[in-house]
């Protein structure tokens, strides 16, 4: 590893060269003013928006916003990593980059021209003798010549050393860092190719170079498909595949359909929609949206319509959130389950596929749809807690009209007063857990905000315990129940006509003072008249759902060997 670049080092660097003379040598420029102006390299246009200020030395595209300094500019365009870009603009100056306890420099661009070379190969076996199963597999598949040479496919040969000795001309340990090659664990250490027998699909960055591949089998094997280890070139969060096809495709590419996986991709390019995007094997991240943002202002998510579709949605949802705008738009359409873009537009042409694309639903819609499933929004609990659910989420947009649209949207499906949530968009929210069903964990999150509404309830309004029914309340008392609720109103129940600031002053110095504290003072959603007629059904359905749960919990205590067994299996089928 080399070592750190000290941070005087970059200062005097940035001093020294000058961003007109960086881009000017890539970009032409033409001065305007104390300007000089440009097309912008980060996406297709006709008349130059792209900026770059000598004084300020920074560049700034009113297009598609894309902006930074001369280390920005060099990372992006000349796809470098920030030591690579602080290299080059040391040796235009003609400056030694220092290292701190370092073992000197070497930027690795030199992976570039290994993975170029192992696609230029893999692209010559596809056309060489021993291809006609793999042609033939592409063929059935529907894939001309032309797009299988416009993304670049080629073939990996059977065999363990196949591109090893194709590429000896290289330093082995370069290979190895390009994902190329793998070197076995301890043993021998021997080392072989990664891609043996696969159909190879290069990922390009937007610069059009090759940083890595996935490779799908061609006959039986699994798993269906290898893709390229991260790499110092590669980073599966950030990269997207076919987005550097897409802009090539079309000049002024302004959207942009993210499928799930490769073949759709190749597929929708060869039934002429050629701006299809996938991620590498991931889950569409927030870096993906700003790379895509930077290059077009419509992104239309299409998936599956099986529960992983949709749970793939909801996270894409979560993940753009902070990067929309108004001009930053998402969308999302919804295959019928057994369906993907590739057998939907193998079956049913271009026209339709673009008519689902064009029926696509906005993120806000989407976003509120999807919360209100299963939520009665004829009863105002229902609508609290769709106040409620949501009010997290619309806090990480960006605050803008887009932000105001939902916010909205949403007072009037919870027919409630819109500056109330304008004011309560305040909570944090934080990131997903992975583990649970996506059904399941919506579930779990509508519980767990409706228990918590509960308390707040009852932290704000004691009195209205005194009304419940009795059976209820003692259920809700019930000594075996260690939550914070049963013990809140287990205070309550012995004291009538109790007020929450007696209330939290039983809790001072115990478990649970700083929630009631917080949620004595958080601004009810509700009035008092208005929630009083669903305390009851609330506290019934904690009452509920509460013995549900213990009763499955005894379930799965009491479950025999067999049982297990049964469920692993089932378990293991859904893995194959
Ligand atoms: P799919 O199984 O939907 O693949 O996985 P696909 O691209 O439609 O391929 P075909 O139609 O079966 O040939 C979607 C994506 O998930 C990743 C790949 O990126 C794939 O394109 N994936 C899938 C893997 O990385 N490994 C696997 O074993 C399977
Ligand atoms: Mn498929």
């Amino acid at each position: 590893m080399a070592g750190r670049i000290p941070e005087t080092f970059i200062n005097d660097l940035l001093g020294r060269v000058d961003i007109v003379d960086v881009i000017g040598s890539r970009v032409q420029l033409k001065k305007s003013g104390r300007n000089h102006k440009g097309l912008c390299p980060f996406h297709d246009e006709k008349t130059p928006s792209f900026n770059v200020n000598e004084d300020r030395q920074s560049f700034h595209c009113f297009g598609c916003e894309a902006h930074g300094t001369a280390i920005g500019f060099l990372m992006e365009y000349d796809s470098l990593t920030f030591p690579e870009a602080i290299e080059t603009l040391a040796s235009m100056v003609g400056m030694e980059v220092p290292r701190e306890a370092s073992r000197g420099p070497k930027p690795d661009t030199e992976l570039y021209d290994v993975l170029q070379a192992a696609a230029r190969q893999f692209q010559r076996w596809l056309r060489g003798d021993d291809a006609a199963a793999a042609v033939s597999y592409l063929k059935e598949r529907g894939l001309s010549g032309e797009v299988a040479r416009d993304f670049g496919i080629g073939l990996a040969p059977a065999g363990w050393d196949g591109l090893k000795t194709a590429l000896a001309s290289f330093d082995e340990q370069k290979l190895i860092d390009a994902g190329l090659l793998v070197r076995q664990e301890g043993g021998r250490g021997r080392v072989y190719d990664r891609f043996r027998e696969r159909i190879v699909f290069p990922i390009r960055n937007t610069r059009g170079r090759v940083i890595g591949f996935g490779g799908r089998v061609y006959g039986d094997g699994q798993p269906k498909y290898i893709n390229s280890p991260e790499t110092e070139v590669f980073r599966k969060g950030r990269e997207l595949y076919g987005l550097y096809e897409a802009r090539r495709a079309r000049r002024g590419l302004q959207s942009v359909v993210v499928v799930e996986g490769y073949m759709d991709v190749v597929a929708l390019a060869q039934h002429g929609v050629n701006n299809a995007v996938a991620t590498l094997g991931t889950a569409i991240g927030q870096t993906h949206f700003e790379t895509l943002y930077r290059h077009v202002n419509l992104v239309v998510c299409c998936f599956d319509g099986d529960d992983a579709g949709r749970g793939a949605a909801w996270k894409a949802v979560d993940a753009a959130f902070p990067v929309l705008s108004e001009t930053r738009q998402l969308k999302f359409v919804f295959l019928p389950e057994g369906d993907d873009p590739d057998t939907i537009i193998r079956n049913r042409g271009q026209e339709h596929f673009r008519s689902l694309i064009g029926g696509a639903v906005p993120v806000g819609e989407y976003f509120l749809d999807h919360l209100q499933e299963g939520i009665d929004l004829d009863q105002a609990d229902g609508r609290a807690l769709l106040a409620e659910l949501a009010t997290p989420h619309i806090r990480r947009l960006p605050s803008g009209s887009l932000q105001e649209v939902l916010v909205n949207d949403l007072a009037a499906r919870a027919r409630i007063d819109a500056s109330v949530f304008a004011r309560s968009v305040g909570a944090t929210w934080g990131p997903d857990d992975d583990q649970r069903s996506f059904e399941g964990r919506r579930r779990a999150d509508q519980q767990e905000v409706g228990n918590k509404r509960l308390l707040h309830y009852v932290v704000q309004y004691p009195q209205l315990m005194d009304d419940l029914d009795p059976n209820v309340r003692a259920e809700l008392a019930d000594p075996d129940d260690a939550s914070l609720l049963a013990d809140v109103v287990r205070h309550v129940a012995q004291e009538p006509g109790m007020d929450t600031g007696t209330l939290v002053g039983c809790f001072v110095g115990r478990e649970g003072y700083d929630v009631l504290v917080a949620l004595a003072e958080e601004e009810p959603v509700l009035t008092k008249e208005a929630l009083a007629p669903d305390l009851e059904a609330r506290a019934r359905r904690y009452v509920a759902t509460r013995e549900g749960a213990a009763l499955t919990r005894k379930a799965r205590e009491t479950d025999t060997v067999e049982d297990a067994k049964r469920r692993s299996d089932a378990k293991a089928q859904q893995v194959l």
